[in-house]
């Protein structure tokens, strides 16, 4: 499965949305989960993401594993999303920013 990480969150960018040919990404504030159980490890997504934030489960960068259980989670309690809008207006800002997962809103 593909897990989005730590440099989604505030950013929001939404381009990974739009490839998937499941539809299996949730939404919430300021943050994208892809349901596990849903995703089809088509690694479409992986290259669409401005922010670089989507890896396989098995190349998630150290540090951020917590995002493997937090996709889980969250594709749980989230809407699904399934067309691309408009990223958060300080998106730019906040792509780069490390440890943001003090931020995600639920
Ligand atoms: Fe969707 Fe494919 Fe990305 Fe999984 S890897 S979330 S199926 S686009
Ligand atoms: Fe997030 Fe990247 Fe998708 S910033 S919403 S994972 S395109």
């Amino acid at each position: 499965t593909f897990v989005v990480t730590d440099n989604c969150v505030r950013c929001k960018y939404t381009d990974c949305v739009e490839v998937c040919p499941v539809d299996c990404f949730y939404e919430g504030p300021n943050f994208l989960v892809i349901h596990p159980d849903e995703c089809i490890d088509c690694a479409l997504c992986e290259p669409e993401c401005p922010a670089n934030a989507i890896f396989s489960e098995d190349e998630v960068p150290k540090g951020q594993e917590i995002y493997i259980e937090l996709n889980a989670e969250l594709a749980e309690k989230w809407p699904n999303i399934s067309a691309m809008h408009d990223p958060l207006p300080d998106a730019k800002e906040w792509d780069g920013v490390p440890n943001k997962l003090q931020y995600i809103e639920r």
